[in-house]
């Protein structure tokens, strides 16, 4: 399976960093939002994030220029037509993740790969709403898209060997390691990671410590470049709520039921570092 156009469906936070490793690596990238605003925005990140990997040594102004030559945006789904391998990365809602699934599949051509990015929600349950199931998986990268090193690539029971094999060359040209993981909810990183940071929660609701020490020994104990409530804050506690209840609600168990603190907080608009609060307070900075 040559692959030579990617299509990334979303240009937030995850898709834009997709779109980018997608484009430095040398693949035709077709990014689509659902609207001209939040494409602008979508491409400004990658402009940003690509001038501070040449601010970072990582890359050179001409590998910079040339990444952003083979990125182009587009508000219509339809467009990502014409592409071998197409990533989903819109909003964590099983409805939506549906129905871009159903546009794609009527769209794209019948060996076109399709793969979504989702944390929590079921791959199987996305590739069995489609007419090819066997050509659907999931590609789960980690948050920031262009700094982490890890891919979950993510097989169903439908899908075909060659697609995985697909996914796992894709992940490597990206400059990704790559995991194989059977569909189970929080795959192999969300599993683990999700319930711990719900344990520092409920610490420090009891009082064990404070959360900045909390932090502290999760970074300084075991090397974790973020302690649990600053990584919360930084991949926004709306996201982090949602991908908990999805597993819960398709599991049923409680180490991933979310303490009602956590509801609140969203309720107060407390997301994280994107609104300037979450656990600490970044309006100063
Ligand atoms: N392109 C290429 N390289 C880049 C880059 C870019 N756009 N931006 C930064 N870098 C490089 C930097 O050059 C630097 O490299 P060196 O270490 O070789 O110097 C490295 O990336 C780190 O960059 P910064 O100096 O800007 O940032 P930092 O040192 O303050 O680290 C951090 C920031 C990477 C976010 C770090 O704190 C970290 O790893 N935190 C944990 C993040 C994490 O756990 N993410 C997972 C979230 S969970 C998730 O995503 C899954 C989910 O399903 C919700």
């Amino acid at each position: 399976m040559v692959i030579k156009k990617v299509g990334i469906i979303g240009c937030g936070l995850m898709g834009s960093g997709i779109a980018e490793i997608t484009a430095r690596a040398g693949y035709d990238v077709l990014v689509t939002e659902v609207n001209d605003e939040l494409l602008k925005k979508g491409i400004a990140r990658i402009e940003a994030s690509t001038q501070k990997a040449v601010d970072k040594g990582k890359s050179s102004a001409e590998d910079r220029a040339a990444t952003l030559a083979r990125i182009k945006g587009s508000t219509k789904l339809e467009d990502v037509r014409s592409c071998e391998l197409v990533v989903e990365a819109v909003i964590e809602k099983m409805e939506e993740k549906k129905r871009v699934f159903g546009i794609l599949d009527c769209v794209c051509p019948p060996e076109a790969i399709l793969a979504s990015n989702t944390s929590s929600l079921s791959i199987t349950e996305i590739a069995g709403s489609t007419r090819r199931p066997e050509m659907v998986l999931g590609l789960h990268f980690f948050s920031p898209v262009p700094v982490m090193r890890l891919l979950e690539v993510v097989r169903t029971i439908m899908v075909k060997d060659e697609v995985v094999e697909a996914g796992v060359a894709y992940g490597k040209a990206v400059g990704k390691e790559t995991v194989v993981c059977k569909d189970a909810p929080g795959f192999i990183v969300n599993q683990l990671y999700l319930p711990y940071t719900l344990v520092a929660i409920r610490q420090w609701e009891r009082g064990l410590a404070t959360k900045e020490d909390i932090d502290k020994a999760m970074s300084l104990g075991l090397n974790y470049p973020m302690g649990p409530f600053t990584l919360m804050d930084f991949v926004g506690l709306d996201i982090h709520y949602n991908a908990c209840m999805a597993i819960y609600e398709e599991t049923k168990d409680p180490a991933y039921f979310p303490p009602p603190v956590l509801k609140k907080m969203i309720q107060a608009g407390h997301l994280g570092r994107k609104t300037g609060r979450g656990f600490y307070d970044y309006s100063g900075k």
